[in-house]
Formats: C-alpha cells, sequence, structure tokens
C-alpha cells in the first residue's frame, strides 16, 4: 500500500501496521496521542552505518548518535549496545545518557554556548570529548581541566563552507553560522594555534556539520576534502596531525514517497573513496572518521497515532481534520514546513479521497500538522497516523496550552514497552508555587 517503509503495512481488517503491530490495537491498549518507536528498525539503522563503516574503513571509523534527534534512557541503552558513540548537546543530554548508564568516554558533548557549569558538569559526569565551537569556549574549557588536572580530549568545530543545499534553519556549514570556526576566515587556523598550546586541552581533531536533511550529491564528499586539506595544512604548519575527523550528521530521510531513498552504505562508500584519495594525494595519514547521524537513526522507526476529534469542511475552501495532538508533539510542520505522510490507520484500505489540512488542537492557527493530506473522509474517533516521527518529534515537544506531552511506546517482538510515560497534569504543575497575596 505504500512503499515509504518496510516496517508500515496493511491487515486483513485493513488496519495500518507498524512493525507488524496492529495500530489500532496499540492506540486502544496505551491511548492517543501516542509515540510509536520500532526497536528493531533502530538497531538496524545503526548497523547498517556501523558495518559500512567498519567495511570501508578497517576499524578506523565509527558512527556516533546525535541524541538531540531522539532522547530518553532506552535510546541510550539501545546505542551503548549497538556500540554506537554520541552526540550529546546539553547537560539534560548528559544527564540522561549517564542515568542510563551510557559509556560516557563515547560522548560528545557539542553545543555554540557551553556555560562554565556545563563544562563542570560534563567533566564530572566523565565525557569522553568536548566539541569546542570558538575561542572562548576553548579557555574555559582549559581552566576548568586546570582545575581539576586533567588533560581533557578535545575536537574543535570548524565550518567548511559548504552550502548543503537544505532550508536556511538547519544549514550549518556555511561560512556564515553561529556554530564553528571558518577555514576560509583563517580562524579555524587561529583556534587551532591556540588550542594547541593550552597545556590542559589534548587536541584529537577536528569536527564539521553541514547542515540537516541533506539529499545533494556530494556534500560529505566536498566537506571531507576541505576538512583533509585543513588537516595537513595544520600539518605542514605546525607538525600536529589530527587523529580524529568527525563529518557531523545530515543524510536525509524519505517523508513522503516522492522523496528519494539515500543509500547509506553506497554513500558511505563515497565518503571513504574521497577520504582515501585525499589523504593519498596530501600524503596524511587517514584520521579516524566519525559520523554522527540523528535522522537517519531514529526517523523511520517512529510513528505518531491520534484520534480525530472533528473534521470541518469549509465550502470553497478546504477541508480540516483536527486530531487530539498537533504542535506540542510535532513542531515540525509549523517550523520548518515539513512534509509527512499520514493515514487514516482504522480504514487504511479505504479509497483516500479526501482531500483536507490535519491541524492539532492547539489555540493557535499555525498549529498544523499537515497540508494537503489524501485520507478517507474521517469521523469523530478514527484513528490518523504520521509517518516518520522518531526524529526531533519528542525531542521537541512542547506542553504549549498544559497539553501533556505522550509516551513513547517501543515496540519489540520480546514484548512492548513503555519507554517514556504519558506527561500527567501534576508532571507539568509540578514545579509551580502558589501563594497567598
Ligand atoms: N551533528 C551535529 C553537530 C548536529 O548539529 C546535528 C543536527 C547532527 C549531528 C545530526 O544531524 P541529522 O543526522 O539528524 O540531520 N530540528 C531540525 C533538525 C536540526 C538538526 C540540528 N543538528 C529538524 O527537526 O529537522
Amino acid at each position: 500500500m505504500t512503499n515509504l517503509c518496510d516496517n508500515i503495512s496493511v491487515n486483513a481488517q485493513g488496519h495500518l501496521c507498524f512493525a507488524g503491530q496492529d495500530t489500532v490495537l496499540l492506540a486502544r491498549e496505551y491511548g492517543t496521542p501516542l509515540y510509536l518507536m520500532d526497536e528493531a528498525r533502530i538497531r538496524q539503522n545503526c548497523r547498517v552505518y556501523q558495518t559500512a563503516l567498519r567495511e570501508q574503513f578497517g576499524g578506523k571509523a565509527g558512527a556516533l548518535f546525535a541524541s538531540k534527534a531522539c532522547s530518553f534512557k532506552q535510546i541510550y541503552r539501545i546505542m551503548e549496545e549497538e556500540e554506537m558513540g554520541i552526540d550529546v548537546v546539553s547537560c539534560g543530554e548528559i544527564y540522561t545518557a549517564k542515568a542510563a548508564g551510557f559509556p560516557m568516554a563515547k560522548a560528545f558533548f557539542h553545543g555554540n554556548c557551553k556555560t562554565d557549569a556545563d563544562i563542570a558538569y560534563a567533566m564530572d559526569a566523565g565525557v569522553g570529548y568536548f566539541v569546542v565551537d570558538n575561542a572562548d569556549e576553548l579557555q574555559a574549557i582549559d581552566r576548568e581541566a586546570a582545575k581539576r588536572g586533567v588533560l581533557q580530549r578535545i575536537l574543535l568545530r570548524l565550518t567548511p563552507g559548504i552550502d548543503s543545499h537544505t532550508y536556511e534553519a538547519v544549514n550549518t556549514g556555511k561560512v556564515d553560522s553561529k556554530f564553528g570556526a571558518a577555514i576560509e576566515t583563517g580562524q579555524a587556523e587561529e583556534l587551532t594555534a591556540v588550542a594547541l598550546q593550552e597545556k590542559n586541552l589534548k587536541l584529537c581533531g577536528f569536527h564539521c556539520h553541514v547542515g540537516s536533511s541533506v539529499f545533494a550529491e556530494d556534500v560529505f564528499e566536498r566537506a571531507a576534502v576541505i576538512m583533509l586539506t585543513f588537516i595537513a595544512e595544520i600539518k605542514e604548519k605546525y607538525g600536529y596531525l589530527a587523529e580524529i575527523l568527525n563529518l557531523g550528521g545530515g543524510y536525509g530521510v524519505r517523508y513522503t514517497e516522492s522523496d528519494p531513498t539515500i543509500d547509506i552504505s553506497k554513500k558511505i562508500a563515497d565518503v571513504a573513496a574521497a577520504v582515501k584519495a585525499a589523504c593519498a594525494e596530501l600524503k596524511i595519514e587517514r584520521p579516524f572518521i566519525c559520523l554522527e547521524p540523528g535522522r537517519s537513526i531514529v526517523a523511520d522507526a517512529g510513528m505518531t497515532l491520534y484520534t480525530v476529534g472533528s473534521t470541518k469542511e469549509i465550502p470553497g475552501f478546504k477541508n480540516y481534520v483536527a486530531v487530539d495532538g498537533g504542535m506540542t508533539d510535532n513542531p515540525r510542520f509549523a517550523l520548518y514546513r515539513s512534509r509527512y505522510t499520514c493515514f487514516l490507520a482504522n480504514k487504511a484500505s479505504e479509497p483516500a479521497d479526501f482531500s483536507c489540512s490535519v491541524v492539532g488542537r492547539c489555540c493557535e492557527s499555525g498549529d498544523i500538522l499537515q497540508e494537503n493530506v489524501s485520507i478517507p473522509r474521517p469521523k469523530r474517533g478514527d484513528m490518523i497516523a504520521v509517518c516518520t516521527t522518531g526524529a526531533y518529534n519528542f525531542s521537541m515537544s512542547s506542553e504549549y496550552n498544559r497539553i501533556p506531552r505522550p509516551p513513547v511506546v517501543m515496540l519489540r517482538k520480546e514484548g512492548n514497552r513503555i519507554a517514556v510515560r504519558r506527561q500527567t497534569f501534576e508532571d507539568i504543575a509540578a514545579r509551580d508555587n502558589s501563594w497567598d497575596t
């Protein structure tokens, strides 16, 4: 019925199935709105990266999961079992990973504004690598390492000046960026020179991240060549050879059937060819290569289920189908006009001849999940499924309008588990103080 992802199907009752399980039964059991995660798919996506990296680079490469895409304890357990490293961007993510027992030596701490308190927290937590964004931060990390008498491992975040042909909000590899130090302006070299002098820092290499939802042909290959050329120049001028080159994340995923499929194994082979050729030409030893995917690890492992509250037909305009969730559990259409594929989950075999906008329940006109959706005409109580919601949905959710966040149910062959329980009204109001005037 759809070729979006092979974990989506329809059963004999005409019910949409996800990871082989009937979504109507899942909604009945756990309520809606509901985030579903297909654990086998997450693991499979990790293995595609790890296998291809191993094959292409021998032991000298590895994948880190960019946990901003989806952060809760069970995800970090899965990442540990799949032998992935992690990218963390806040003390909240560090706390969660550590609480899940993740080996923090395999964590890379990102972010363009790490406070002194963040730096101290991350060091106490045993974070392996700090990915340093700027000179202010570099010095702050050196000071904190000095206080503790430790030699802190760092990478420097650089901007290779590539336009990844993606939408502006997540395009981070250009020179004009709030992230990192630009190679083109000489600031990357300056930051490197300072880093090499700091007594309490061990410079392990360089990082770049050219953007997110990248489909363009050779973005990573071009980034790799620019970064390796920089590495060779630094070796020449300062006698320092980088051990690690982290090329960031960013491969796009299919949100709709018209999106292209990215063959990650093939892409990694292309990157490997570019890296090997550049290292040979530049006459440098090949650094350990890291990739840092977020979306392509978890996006197609996720689906969100909703219950229809109303269907409104405005003659001469359009039709609205309102559901019991919205921008609070998925702000991505409101923020980026992101495309999604929707199904009427309890009538998935009926003709999809009703065109509508699927909207949320928030008091805000921009609370739209998707426009131009074709589904069978829904009635109150029917179920809508939005596919490919595993990345940046739960992690970007909010409690706007004091709407509780949905639970995350991990679908597993060994038995489903609630990875994150539904937020309660008590949770929402737990931090509020009241006092008499
Ligand atoms: N590494 C770094 C340093 C990053 O900043 C990011 C994403 C990644 C890795 C992972 O990129 P991915 O493989 O997931 O594309 N909220 C937006 C996405 C923001 C991405 C930010 N950085 C969205 O919902 O599309």
